[in-house]
């Protein structure tokens, strides 16, 4: 069945604001692997770049899904910074502010995510739904490891 031209429209408009999120949240999370220090740096230096890493893995496969859509996903530092929803986190070092930053940002992409998911579940456009359902289910999991970090 064809997806509803307006739904495309809108759907492609909420996951370029994904897409710069997701792209603010990687960038955020490589200066947390760049500055981090404390006696937790070598665990949370390498948990950084895993999680980055995934995060570019999305990237992509979101703004391949906006073309798939019939969109054109966001590719410039300028549309992300004014699109993104997740807030630029600079010169922060420690084992508890990264985290708690990190999670903060895991939170936002998961708000996101049940918005998407919820849109693209109600107009029966299931590879939109899946790939937002995958990435609750991983964030939540994450922003569980690192808030136990916390406690
Ligand atoms: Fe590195």
């Amino acid at each position: 069945m064809k997806l509803n031209p307006n739904y495309s429209k809108e759907i492609i408009e909420a996951l370029n604001t994904y897409l710069s999120s997701i792209q603010q949240a990687y960038m955020n999370t490589r200066g947390f692997h760049w500055n981090i220090v404390g006696s937790h740096f070598l665990m949370l230096h390498i948990k950084y770049e895993e999680i980055y890493n995934e995060l570019n893995v999305l990237a992509d496969e979101v703004a391949e899904r906006i073309i798939q859509l019939g969109g054109r996903p966001d590719h410039s530092f300028s549309s992300y910074l004014k699109n993104s929803k997740v807030i630029e986190k600079t010169d922060l070092s420690s084992d508890k502010e990264t985290v708690e930053a990190l999670v903060d940002d895991l939170k936002i992409l998961v708000e996101l995510e049940r918005e998407i998911n919820d849109k693209a579940a109600s107009n029966l456009d299931e590879a939109t739904a899946a790939l937002t359902s995958d990435s609750i289910r991983s964030h939540e999991k994450t922003i569980w490891m690192l808030a136990a970090l916390l406690k």
